[in-house]
């Protein structure tokens, strides 16, 4: 009886699920039954930097585009990047992407989408740029800092979330930028050769979690070529794959100025054609909106019979789509803005992907009363949120170390700061100004000497320093030429590790940096660009107000060498006869991050995955037993140590023998879980057939071979406590 009624409710929902759908799909049809030929045109291209036509006769409203992904970009001019010079649109910046991601945790990436998505509402917003899931394949790429790392299974994870955080306030979140834009190198101008079975392990599965689990509303396309095709008109990419095998009903909106060609443009599976000038790629006349490929050329291709109106109403349904599930939504959205629950969330999202790299004790910091605490780096005193491209921000407020530090260490401790190197004196971008002044006319040797010496008075040194978003760094447009920290860091780092016996090192970046120093120095914490409340959530972690558990999401190797990009033709790609654009080859196929270094036992600084804590943790009791047609691992955490604290476990697979080459090991489930001390928890992970699976290229499918599998739980991906064969 209890299962009928239960058939009966869940049929019942379904219906309503049904009912809702076709009434969307009804008005769409209705609005589409309406509209001219010119009005349907002109819902395909841009009509100033943000946004692009609405119906005017019909009521219905321009979509408004915002960036993204960290916090909602400034008002900008009708036709210029410049800022607007609005007043009541300085946001909340939240964390970097790349700190989301090293929290593994779920439910941070649900309250970061919930969060900004209000935010994007309140400014009118109805797509978010934003989040970006390109798999880190080189550490020198110049956007790590805005996505979410090297792993598949754990940018799949967060993504889903953040998306559907962001839409259940009636805002579209634009996944980008799709697909294999690994580098910022030449990024208009690079083919990438991927193969397919490389695509769907690696570069693919965070876009079609996004699509299918996070039900994302909009796909932004890329600059770069995939397999000789730009990736905003990839007819393979976005027809055949994003919305036939994944039957993605959205909007395909194109990178800014990433449409290059007039019939790709109609065909390729693109909708909405944004740009970066005025005519695309190439500066032109001031509005141009006109010249746009989806524009004139489009409708004189419609008038004379080049383009059928069959494939012009399918992107206008796909507009209206997005325009009835956003501003036109049956359930109202108001959102919010700059609340402080938003700031709050700010910074426990910030804290949560702090990453404890090495303790020896010296953390957290318990200054005794009267002492003296120095801090020394540029990254203790710059401000983060402006700059670095596209995810530049306005924000309301913005917290530094040095401001955070004598907060927390108020009446007890002395805090004074010594710059050690000048870096970026940068304030500015587009226009947005942080109100600090950088320049500083010591010579390179007197900042060294003016640190060295405080250094050598003070009680306790934290050394704050790392990357910025100027070019070649943490950037848009450019990729770093290595993973050296610039500015002699290092020299410093040295220096001051001869004099002081207790030294805490802080690198605040976007992307992995060697570490040559790591056996000197006394601590080392891996922090990112932490937005609005960056400065808070760092004195957090050090003082431990919380306790780090943070992972990393992608690995600290020790040299860029060591990587499995080895020639120009793999990165950043090379010039060949008769072909117009650079060609990059992805030979090392799926060997990317932790399956190139563990597969093939190269050391490295840190590992994916690995992250300390003022706690210690057990895991112990670890089984494996077949459940339907896949498999349940459990295990038991427990907190062994006298501190509350959160642990990630991590459960790689590995396949024993395979007819293809397989990783050693490979993510396909993890938990965080948070414990008092000396509590326990069993802990269970579904394993089904597609985790055990690899890509067969040739027959297009998931295969997993029978035979001997093993379970491996730990709490990095070198760091593995449980070891437990089982067969398919
Ligand atoms: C970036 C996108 C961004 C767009 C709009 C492009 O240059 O690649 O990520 O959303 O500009 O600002």
């Amino acid at each position: 009886m209890k299962k009928v009624f239960f058939a009966l409710i869940v049929l019942a929902v379904a219906g309503c699920a049904r009912q809702h759908n076709s009434s969307l799909e009804e008005k769409v049809e209705s609005t589409l039954s309406r509209m001219t030929l010119e009005e349907k045109v002109a819902m395909t291209h841009a009509q100033s930097k943000f946004s692009s036509a609405g119906v005017p006769r019909l009521g219905i409203p321009e979509l408004w585009h915002t960036d993204g992904p960290h916090g909602i970009r400034p008002e900008v001019l009708w036709d210029d990047w410049d800022q607007a010079g609005w007043t009541n649109d300085s946001c909340t910046a939240f964390p970097a992407l790349i700190n989301l991601a090293a929290t593994w945790n779920r439910e941070m990436s649900a309250l970061y989408g919930d969060c900004i998505g209000q935010e994007a509402r309140y400014r009118k917003k109805d797509i978010l740029l934003g989040p970006g899931v390109n798999i880190c394949r080189t550490p020198l790429g110049g956007r790590t800092f805005e996505y979410m790392g090297e792993d598949p299974y754990l940018a799949s994870a967060l993504v889903v979330p953040y998306v559907k955080g962001v839409q259940q306030n009636g805002v579209a979140a634009c996944v980008k930028h799709f697909a294999v834009n690994n580098q910022e190198m030449r990024r208009t101008a690079t083919n990438s050769v991927v193969d397919d079975r490389t695509m769907y392990e690696i570069y693919l599965p965070a876009f079609k979690a996004a699509v299918q689990e996070g039900g994302a509303w909009a796909i932004m396309g890329s600059y770069n070529l995939w397999n000789g095709e730009f990736n905003c008109h990839n007819h393979r990419l976005l027809n055949d794959i994003l919305k036939g095998e994944w039957g993605f009903d959205g909007v395909v909106i194109s990178d800014w100025g990433g449409c290059r060609e007039d019939d790709a443009a109609i065909t390729g599976g693109l909708d909405i054609e944004m740009g970066t000038w005025t005519n695309g790629l190439r500066g032109a006349a001031s509005n141009g909106y006109d010249e746009y490929h989806l524009a004139n050329p489009y409708l004189e291709r419609l008038r004379d019979g080049r383009a059928t109106e069959e494939v012009l109403n399918d992107k206008v349904r796909r507009i209206l789509r997005t325009v009835y599930r956003t501003s036109m939504s049956e359930t109202p959205h108001y959102g919010s803005f700059t609340s402080p629950e938003h700031f709050q969330a700010a910074r426990d999202i910030a804290a949560d992907g702090i990453v404890l790299l090495k303790n020896d004790g010296a953390l957290p910091l318990n200054p005794s009363k009267g002492s003296k605490v120095l801090l020394i780096g540029e990254n203790a005193y710059k401000m983060m949120v402006v700059g670095g491209g596209s995810s530049n921000l306005k924000t309301k407020y913005e917290v530094i170390p040095l401001d955070a530090l004598r907060e927390a260490f108020d009446g007890k401790a002395d805090v004074v700061w010594e710059r050690g190197y000048v870096g970026d004196t940068t304030t500015v971008y587009n226009r947005v100004v942080t109100g600090q002044v950088l320049k500083d006319s010591r010579s390179p040797e007197k900042l060294l000497q003016d640190a060295v010496s405080a250094a050598k008075e003070a009680d306790y040194v934290i050394y704050i320093g790392g990357l910025n978003k100027s070019f070649y760094q943490d950037n848009e447009g450019t990729d770093r030429f290595d993973i050296t920290l610039p500015y002699c860091q290092n020299e410093l780092i040295d220096a001051l590790a001869e004099v002081t016996p207790n030294l805490i090192v802080v690198n605040i970046s976007g992307s992995p940096v060697a570490m040559p120093w790591a056996g000197k120095v006394n601590a080392i914490v891996q922090a990112w660009y932490g937005g609005s409340e960056s400065g808070h959530a760092l004195a957090d972690v050090l003082t431990g107000k919380v306790n780090p558990s943070g992972k990393l999401p992608f690995t600290m190797p020790l040299a860029t060498a060591d990587g499995p990009l080895k020639s120009p033709r793999q990165y950043p790609g090379v010039q060949e006869e008769g072909k117009e654009w650079w060609q990059e080859y992805y030979t090392e196929g799926i060997f990317v991050g932790y399956r190139w270094y563990d597969t093939n036992g190269i050391a490295v600084q840190y590992p994916f995955g690995h992250g300390l804590s003022y706690t210690s943790f057990e895991i112990s009791d670890a089984r494996v037993k077949k459940s339907g047609k896949g498999f349940k691992v459990s295990a038991t955490l427990i907190n062994t140590g006298e501190r509350a604290g959160a642990e990630v476990v991590q459960l790689y697979i590995r396949d024993s023998e395979a007819s293809v080459e397989r990783p050693s090991k490979e993510l396909k489930g993890f938990e965080k879980v948070y414990l008092e001390p000396g509590e326990s928890r069993r802990l269970e992970f579904s394993i089904d057939p597609d985790a055990l699976s690899f890509f067969d290229a040739d027959a297009h499918r998931w295969v997993a071979e029978p035979g001997e599998f093993h379970a491996l739980l730990g709490t990095s991906s070198a760091d593995i406590r449980a070891d437990i064969p089982f067969m398919l």
